[in-house]
């Protein structure tokens, strides 16, 4: 493999596509509108530039890996990829909808196409292309340039091939994959949510502080960051799109969407990056 595609570079879009460069590949994201396309070359562009201030990446690394990456608002452009990761928003009929456009775009080329969707069963996404032995969920960590893992996940019908083929890409990417069921929230989501939303109803109810919580929750269990916290990283959107599959998936009650949440949501307070969730984040 040398060429991976990326679709949508947001917060993990961006992470892959600026991992996947900084491992040799050649990489082409595309993305929906040219002001995303700009968004996204800023956000790859500045994590670099982080990188590069802080001594962990080389002036010659840092140039090689932004010659690498290419930007385009057309699906087009993906032709040629060995393998394209679907990094859109986590709406079920936004990526059921791209991936008949990439089975469509491939025809019988030998690509793999990952989703990197939370919650969606691969099975699902795989049924509305003509090629399901070729899909696959490679499910990152954010942010992904420091977070290690990846969850591969094969769907009923994905191949031998497939399978082998996201465990070398999670290798050349130096990220240690495990293999998750294809059930609603793999793994990490399917213990992770229910948490989430527990912390979420806890400072719903009056009863506790957001920093209370989160501190509680660090030096009680000796966690790197509280819950309200990493709910603001992962993005109040995102915890809810994921906390609504999980309640199709299951009907359990623990797993319904807080009222908090889905009103933070409607009034576009989605964590850090808007500036404001749980806690606020000055914007720079
Ligand atoms: N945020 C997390 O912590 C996290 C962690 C692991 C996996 N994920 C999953 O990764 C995926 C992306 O999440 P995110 O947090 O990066 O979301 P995000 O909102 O930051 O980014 C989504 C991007 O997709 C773009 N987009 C939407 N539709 C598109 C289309 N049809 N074509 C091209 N671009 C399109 C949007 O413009 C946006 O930039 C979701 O499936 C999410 O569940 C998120």
């Amino acid at each position: 493999m040398e060429r991976i595609a990326v679709v949508g570079c947001g917060l993990m879009g961006s992470g892959i596509a600026e991992v996947a460069a900084r491992s040799g590949f050649e990489v082409i994201v595309v993305e929906s509108t040219n002001a995303a396309v700009d968004l996204g070359r800023e956000r790859v562009s500045k994590s670099l530039r982080k990188s590069l201030d802080a001594g962990k990446l080389s002036p010659e690394d840092f140039e090689n890996a932004s010659q690498r990456l290419h930007f385009s608002t057309e699906l087009s452009a993906l032709v040629g990829a060995d393998l394209v990761i679907e990094a859109i928003s986590e709406q079920a009929d936004g990526k059921f909808e791209l991936f008949r456009q990439l089975d469509e775009l491939f025809g019988d080329a030998p690509v793999v196409l990952a989703s990197n969707t939370s919650s969606i069963p691969i099975a699902r996404i795989a049924e509305v292309t003509a090629h399901p032995e070729r899909v696959i969920g490679l499910h990152f960590f954010n942010p992904v340039p420091t977070m290690k893992l990846v969850e591969v996940i094969a769907g009923q019908r994905t191949s031998k091939e497939t399978v082998l083929k996201a465990h070398e890409l999670a290798a050349a990417l130096n990220k240690t994959a495990v293999t998750a069921p294809d059930q609603a929230g793999f793994i990490v989501n399917a213990l992770l949510i229910p948490y989430l939303l527990a912390a979420i109803r806890l400072f719903e109810s009056g009863n506790a502080s957001s920093q209370d919580i989160d501190t509680a929750m660090v030096l009680g269990c000796g966690h790197p960051m509280g819950p309200l916290r990493l709910t603001d990283l992962i993005g109040l959107d995102t915890t809810l799109a994921i906390a609504e599959v999980l309640f199709a998936a299951s009907g359990e009650a623990h797993l319904t969407p807080p009222p908090l949440l889905v009103t933070m949501v409607a009034e576009g307070r989605l964590g850090r990056k808007t500036g404001e969730g749980f806690f606020s984040y000055p914007q720079s």
